[in-house]
């Protein structure tokens, strides 16, 4: 739920969002900070919200966060210099907001975003990147994505979530901060990637949670039906651990995780679009396999 005391008047934001992630972003604030006239664009996500600024900091899936200036889908500008181009929206800007332009020494950085079908202006909100984490210590996956895999795997109170080749644990750490009474078992085959993951657990205060393990994806040490959600960042097309590219073993670590996971459960795969053909002619097969 957002922070918001009662009188908050909506202030209008924008954020950037990596490579498809606009939908999530969409999702998350309509969800958590009662987003309101929210409008989607290709790589930026503006909207409204009366939360206070701690819960619109807080968004996962968002990559900066911004004050917004100005949505301007009508403004026509000279093909001219860079230079010319911040005088004609510093003059517009000093029209709308009555604030002074000074070129030569600003006081504030006011972004601007420039397409063919609108320019975006505002001002950033935090030093750093939202996605950023400061509780991860060694990264991995992109925190957004992983965050994002994890928002769809339909996390409940009471599950047992897995990531079979779960690296600095990236995953599970998104996971496990967006949802209490859950346990998380991270399993990785590499020694080096299991030790950053327990010291990424432990930096982000999860111990109680996540626990890690090494084992090989081709065998799990679980028992049949007995997990929630498998939620997993395949290696393929890169060399770990064993130096072997996985994907001559695809077809044995998906039968393990859908072995290990119950009637009903959810699969969630981060995957190139070559290994999502594999897996789609591997599912195909199985299909028809069963049937004969
Ligand atoms: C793409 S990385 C995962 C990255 C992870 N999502 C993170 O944020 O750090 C894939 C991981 O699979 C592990 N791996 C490769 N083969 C494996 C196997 N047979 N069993 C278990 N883990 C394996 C590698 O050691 C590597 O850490």
């Amino acid at each position: 739920m957002s922070d918001m005391s009662p009188d908050c008047l909506p202030v209008r934001y924008f954020c950037t969002a990596g490579n498809g992630m606009e939908t999530f972003v969409v999702d998350e604030v309509k969800r958590k900070v009662e987003a309101q006239d929210v409008i989607k664009l290709q790589g930026k996500v503006i909207f409204s919200s009366p939360a206070n600024i701690k819960s619109i900091i807080n968004l996962k899936s968002a990559e900066r966060l911004f004050l917004l200036l100005n949505y301007d889908t009508a403004l026509k500008l000279p093909s001219t210099s860079t230079k010319d181009v911040s005088k004609v929206l510093g003059a517009r800007l000093s029209t709308l907001l009555s604030w002074k332009v000074d070129l030569k020494n600003p006081h504030i950085e006011v972004n601007v975003n420039l397409t063919d079908d609108y320019c975006l202006q505002g001002i950033p909100l935090t030093k750093f990147p939202l996605a950023n984490r400061n509780y991860i210590q060694t990264t991995g996956l992109r925190s957004t994505i992983a965050w994002a895999m994890a928002s769809v795997a339909q996390i409940q109170a009471g599950s047992f979530v897995v990531d079979p080749m779960c690296g600095v644990g990236t995953i599970l750490i998104e996971a496990a901060k967006e949802h209490s009474d859950v346990y998380f078992l991270g399993i990785d085959i590499d020694d080096e990637q299991l030790i950053k993951a327990n010291r990424n657990v432990a930096y982000a205060h999860l111990e109680d949670k996540i626990q890690v393990i090494k084992a090989s994806s081709l065998v799990l040490p679980l028992h049949s039906e007995s997990v929630d959600a498998v939620v997993c960042d395949l290696p393929f097309g890169r060399k770990f651990g064993t130096k072997v590219d996985a994907a001559i073993n695809l077809p044995l670590i998906l039968s393990e995780m859908t072995r290990v996971l119950r009637v009903g459960g959810i699969l969630v795969l981060l995957l190139s679009p070559q290994l999502s053909c594999q897996i789609k002619r591997l599912l195909t097969q199985e299909k028809s396999n069963s049937v004969v």
